[in-house]
């Protein structure tokens, strides 16, 4: 059965526009009083809503009452949702003047995720990720990437896994789940860093594979965390074994992204760190740099540098990195208008970084663009001008969502 949606007093279907590079707000299509004609949970048309009215007398019709802005469905790249327990005091510390790797050194940091994590059952924490899911989808957030990493072990990295299995047949945004079994090495591994990554390499990921659990790895290279050159060997099994690389890059020093591009991932994550000579190997990769600009709100430090990423010819998106330790907040469209703000990109630049540019860096072709056989995703704010949405800086939010055409919202 067709569905006509409409009419909207923009669209903004985000198509014909680069998958790299600067995007002036100019570029940006814009259908005023558009509709949308859906089937089976796909796009079939998009244009004016009088004349689809017209042309398909047949179509269920799904009017809309009031001003609104059809965008596509947003897309987090980047989180970290599947985890029990609060680090509210790692908080206090860092407010009060201690660093993200001071805290971790004594005692707080991912570790105490990790144990907090192992302590619930599978059920709880496919609990605790369905009622986040929710919240990102009542905001508009319709693909949520969702990483492991908080059980660093064989048993408790699947358990998280399943968690992610279970939440994402309970709720209808889409869930891509992704193994950060080297997140650290774990404080309880009697050995040293080879052997753990081994264990992964050998035990856990055959495991994902056939029991199709995930199809994406990452690792994350930082003092504290794994060196480059075992990030490296690792990742390029992992990538033999057939899985999508990302990597936490560049966060507090360099070294990350040279391997993420030399790997080819889909994407580098962080980049807060990340100078001219980064800037530029990414531009000419075909890795999506990834922003996490509610990791720095949450530690209170700089922005990955995303104009210069675009300027140089990156693609860039943007995610929320939710996570219980530096990115707690978890509001994606807040922390985009903040980074656009702060980094002066455009209107175009950041919604394009919250939709297509973030289906790159999962290697989705099938969303984030408002196109004919594309996935019915979208969203509508509840006013008459696109630049309105950024100009709330995430105060104003969706009042309507659509997953595949089923209208949630
Ligand atoms: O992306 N940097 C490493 N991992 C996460 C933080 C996880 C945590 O602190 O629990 C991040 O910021
Ligand atoms: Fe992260």
């Amino acid at each position: 059965m067709k569905k006509l949606i409409g009419p909207f007093t923009q669209i903004l279907p985000l198509s014909g526009l680069p998958v790299k590079e600067p995007i002036a707000d100019d570029a940006l299509q814009i259908i005023p009083q558009g509709g949308i004609l859906t089937e089976n949970g796909l796009i079939a048309e998009v244009g004016d809503f009088g004349t689809l009215r017209k042309s398909n007398p047949q179509a269920e019709i799904e009017e809309i009452q009031g001003d609104h802005i059809l965008l596509p469905g947003f897309i987090d790249c980047h989180t970290h949702l599947c985890f029990a327990g609060s680090r509210a005091k790692d908080y206090a510390l860092r407010i009060a003047g201690k660093s993200y790797l001071e805290i971790a050194r004594s005692g707080g940091g991912i570790w105490d995720s990790v144990t907090q994590t192992r302590a619930a059952s599978k059920y709880l924490l496919a609990g605790f990720l369905v009622d986040r899911v929710k919240r990102h989808l009542r905001n508009g957030v319709t693909t949520i990437e969702v990483k492991t990493g908080y059980g660093l072990s064989i048993e408790q990295e699947l358990k998280q896994l399943e968690a992610i299995k279970i939440a994402a047949d309970n709720v209808r945004a889409d869930l891509i789940p992704t193994c950060l079994a080297t997140h650290i090495l774990p404080k309880d591994f009697n050995g040293p860093v080879e052997e753990y990554l081994e264990l992964i390499l050998n035990k856990l990921l055959p495991k994902i594979k056939q029991e199709n659990l995930a199809n994406r790895v990452d690792i994350f290279i930082e003092d504290g965390a794994f060196s480059t050159a075992d990030a490296a060997c690792y990742l390029e099994v992992a990538k033999k074994m057939g899985f999508d690389i990302t990597v936490h890059a560049d966060q507090f020093s360099t070294g990350g992204s040279e391997v993420a591009v030399t790997v080819g991932a889909v994407s580098a994550d962080h980049l807060e760190a990340s100078g001219e000579q980064e800037i530029k190997r990414l531009a000419a990769s075909e890795t999506v740099a990834v922003a996490l600009p509610g990791a720095s709100l949450g530690l209170g430090m700089g922005f990955a540098p995303a104009r210069k990423l675009l300027n140089a010819g990156a693609c860039l998106a943007i995610a929320s990195d939710w996570n219980p330790g530096s990115a707690p907040m978890g509001d994606l469209l807040l922390q985009a208008s903040v980074l656009s703000a702060y980094e002066k990109l455009t209107t175009a630049e950041t919604f394009a970084a919250l939709t297509f540019r973030a289906a790159k860096a999962l290697n989705l072709y099938d969303r984030g663009v408002l196109e004919t056989g594309k996935l019915a995703d979208m969203q509508a704010y509840p006013c008459a001008d696109y630049r309105e949405i950024l100009y709330h800086q995430g105060r104003l939010k969706p009042d309507k969502v659509w997953k595949a055409s089923e209208q949630l919202i």
